[in-house]
């Protein structure tokens, strides 16, 4: 084995917190939270990804509050579920000795169609704006934010990061990117205020850094928060690689851990993440909303722009951002090979978050660990991302078809 792969596979540590090897899970919002309830679907998943060698798991999307949801089923960061978050980190530490635990802390901003709003009339996002996921269920606009919004959005990060590590998880990941809450405010596309949260970086850094200050003080010093930011929205007047750079450098002179750099926006052009088969398709066949269902049919390959499938689709940019911090670097995106795990490390990135890999085959990390020509077997058909509003959740659709065969 070479030595950037033995280093891939050792024991490393993110911030102050140890981890077996430098492989983790990236934050996949699976649909496996019926009510909201992280029970044993969430567990059963996940517990499948910690026993198949990966050092970190993420449970993705724990949105900071009620209203922070993109739909009804997702789970929030609130007391009463306490009891059942404990248990599942409780649970997956048992069934993998040493693995740690990671939430990936969201809010939807302006883009939902959760009509169970508690506390907003309608989805608030940096100013007002079409809600393109709302229309079809009668909230077709959101609304711009006032400064008390602001302040309470900050409050349920540090409300949710404590909960969060109260219940026993090792890291926490602030999503900064994919065109939800936070990076919403980064954008210039989707932030036009004039008051001291819209205009210049400094100012549409402004909430996302104090979200960052709030966790951090909830979680303390040595406690691990990565964030994972946008390196580009890939749409006109949007976030482009030079300001993503200083989005990089104000986070790292903030304090953040590590950082993990992806790209693209569900609300305009999810594909620039994913790459590869559209999901348009797949979308259509879940979806039960019919005037949904007509808009997809209708716009879907407008928004579902064809991005085609390369390994390692980040990793210039993402060397770009590397050469900027101090903090770790996490790779993320189209990682799929053992050759490319060995690639990554040569970089000098710290760790690396498998999505997509990991869904395909949760063992992958055991067998890259024992042969250097293993096959991972995805092939990037995003069929997977497709079903997250599918009962049950995500799953491998090729693994079903070959279990059949
Ligand atoms: C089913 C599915 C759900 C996803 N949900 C999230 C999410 O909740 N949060 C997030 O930041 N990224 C999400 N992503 C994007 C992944 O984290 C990752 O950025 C992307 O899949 C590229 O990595 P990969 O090539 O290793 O799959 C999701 C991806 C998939 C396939």
């Amino acid at each position: 084995m070479s030595d950037h792969l033995t280093r891939a596979f050792s024991p490393a540590t993110l911030g102050q917190l140890p981890l077996k090897n430098r492989i983790l899970k990236a934050a996949t919002y699976e649909g496996k939270t019926p009510e909201g309830i992280p029970g044993e679907l969430l567990l059963n998943f996940h517990k499948g990804i910690v026993q198949g060698g990966t050092a970190m798991t993420t449970i993705g999307y724990c949105t900071t509050e009620a209203d922070g949801r993109i739909n009804d089923q997702m789970m929030w960061m609130h007391e009463g579920i306490r009891d059942q978050l404990t248990h599942m980190n409780r649970e997956l530490k048992n069934a993998a000795p040493g693995v740690a635990i990671s939430g990936q802390m969201t809010h939807c901003g302006n883009f939902s169609k959760n009509r169970k709003l508690q506390r907003l009339k309608r989805p608030l996002g940096p100013s007002r704006q079409f809600n393109s996921l709302g229309a079809a269920s009668g909230m077709p606009f959101a609304g711009a934010m006032t400064v008390r919004d602001i302040d309470y959005l900050v409050q349920t990060y540090a409300d949710a990061a404590r909960l969060m590590k109260e219940t026993g998880f090792d890291a926490v990941e602030i999503h900064f990117s994919h065109g939800y809450g936070l990076s919403q405010f980064i954008s210039p596309r989707t932030n036009r205020r004039t008051d001291e949260y819209g205009g210049s970086l400094t100012n549409r850094m402004r909430l996302p850094l104090r979200a960052l200050e709030a966790v951090r003080k909830a979680v303390g010093g040595d406690f691990p928060i990565l964030g994972k930011i946008g390196l580009t929205d890939g749409i006109k007047d949007g976030l482009h690689i030079d300001e993503a750079i200083e989005v990089a450098a104000m986070l790292d002179t903030a304090g953040i851990d590590a950082l993990i750099c992806s790209g693209g926006t569900s609300s305009f052009n999810p594909m620039l993440y994913f790459r590869g088969d559209t999901l348009e398709k797949g979308l259509i066949e879940v979806e039960k909303n019919p005037i949904m269902k007509l808009g997809l049919k209708l716009i879907g390959s407008r928004m579902f722009r064809f991005y085609p499938y390369e390994e390692l689709y980040f990793l210039d940019d993402a060397k770009r951002v590397r050469d900027r911090v101090n903090c770790q670097m996490v790779y993320i995106g189209g990682c799929t090979d053992v050759p490319s795990i060995e690639k990554v490390m040569a970089e000098g990135f710290d760790f690396i978050q498998l999505g997509r890999p990991l869904i395909k085959d949760p063992d992958f990390v055991k067998h890259a660990m024992a042969d250097r020509n293993y096959k991972n077997g995805c092939i990037h058909c995003n069929r997977c991302a497709s079903l997250i509003e599918a009962p049950g959740g995500i799953y491998c659709p090729l693994n079903l078809e070959a279990e059949a065969s």
